[in-house]
């Protein structure tokens, strides 16, 4: 409508008076909608001046890496340098099992990163980058820092989005932050207008401290990483097998398949009506040991959690209903193609009192 592409217009304006016309940009790329969008938007706005880096911390979905940078190219256009800092981040978290902490080591390895990012582009332009693009939104803004009389009770942090207020003072870098007054269907809209693909858009939202916040506790523990891959990893394969499969694995499958092959899908949910009724869906790891019975087997091995919620803004969330025909089914195959698991769990909480995440 009339209003975003006022919004878009507006925005340039205020990129363009911003920065100067020497003046360098850089901004981290997720791989989520909101950095994305941010990122195009001032793309087009001072063109190749933005430098785009996106990092690979260890805690990604399967075959993320690779689907995003071809979204990023091909697609976008942007320019994008791939940092591959798995080792760096998994030794920090090694031994860490409080959530508070382990976000604040991930959002710390994250601002490293951008620092040494930033120091080669110095190098290379022979001039300092002045500003760092970050894709905040509104409710990223009052979730963790309530403005006053906003009504929402608490007064201390409910966890810490490492992407606000997470830079340390002798960062030289400026903010640009222009989606922080939008909520999320807007920043799809904006994005959609710039001509961002909508199967693009239409991903789940996944947080920045990624699969660390899906595994409570010492992430870097045995296998946990594999086993929580390997369950997106067996939802995939049964989805490009698959024409007809029901509602939960294309949700789970829309969190990482390449958007080229899922074309079909994106219709036939959208035919029906039901694919923007959900918010997020993700496998959780559960560190608990259970016995349980494989083949003649006595097994002792770990459990997954399935969690699916309906949202507007992610800051409330119902769970979400599925059939139970298909749980049955899906619980079953889990159990028997990922090696490590024998027992699945439906998380049935809403938000609050949960969050969406598990940390
Ligand atoms: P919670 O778990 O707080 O999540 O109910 C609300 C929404 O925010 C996402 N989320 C994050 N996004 N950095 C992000 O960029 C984070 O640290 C973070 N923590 C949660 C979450 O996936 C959900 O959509």
């Amino acid at each position: 409508g009339w209003k975003m592409e006022d919004v878009l217009e507006e925005e340039l304006k205020i990129i363009k008076e911003t920065v100067g016309p020497d003046d360098h940009v850089i901004c981290g790329l997720s791989g989520g909608v909101d950095s994305t969008v941010a990122a195009t938007l001032v793309h087009k706005a001072i063109g190749d001046r933005l430098h785009c880096a996106f990092v690979d911390n260890g805690l990604l979905r399967f075959k993320e890496r690779a689907r995003v940078m071809e979204t990023f190219e091909k697609d976008l256009h942007l320019p994008v340098t791939c940092i591959d800092a798995t080792e760096q981040f998994l030794s920090k978290l090694k031994g860490v099992t409080e959530p508070e902490k382990k976000r604040k080591i991930i959002g710390n390895e994250f601002i490293c990163i951008f620092d040494a990012f930033a120091h080669d582009l110095e190098k290379k332009l022979q001039r300092k980058p002045l500003y760092l693009v970050q894709g905040t939104l509104y409710p990223d803004v009052i979730e963790s820092c309530p403005p006053p009389g906003s009504g929402r009770t608490h007064s201390h942090t409910i966890k810490s989005h490492h992407n606000v207020g997470g830079l340390p003072k002798d960062m030289k870098l400026k903010l640009i932050e222009p989606l922080k007054l939008l909520f999320k269907d807007e920043v799809r809209e904006l994005g959609r207008i710039m001509g961002v693909p909508v199967s693009f858009l239409k991903r789940h939202p996944f947080p920045g401290p990624g699969l660390a916040v899906r595994v409570p506790g010492d992430v870097t523990e045995g296998n946990r990483l594999d086993i929580l891959r390997k369950v997106y990893e067996y939802l995939f394969l049964k989805y490009t097998q698959c024409n007809n499969i029901q509602l939960f694995n294309v949700f789970f499958c829309r969190l990482w398949c390449p958007y080229q092959a899922d074309d079909i899908f994106i219709q036939a949910i959208k035919d029906a009506g039901i694919y923007d009724s959900i918010w997020q869906a993700f496998a959780v790891f559960m560190p608990v040991l259970t016995v349980g019975v494989q083949g003649d087997q006595r097994t002792h091995s770990y459990a997954i959690a399935l969690r699916a919620v309906t949202s507007h803004d992610g800051m409330t969330a119902d769970w979400y209903y599925f059939d139970h025909k298909f749980l049955a089914d899906l619980s079953t195959r889990i159990c028997n193609e990922v090696q490590g698991v024998n027992r699945v769990l439906l998380d049935i909480t809403s938000k609050p009192p949960a969050t969406i995440e598990w940390e």
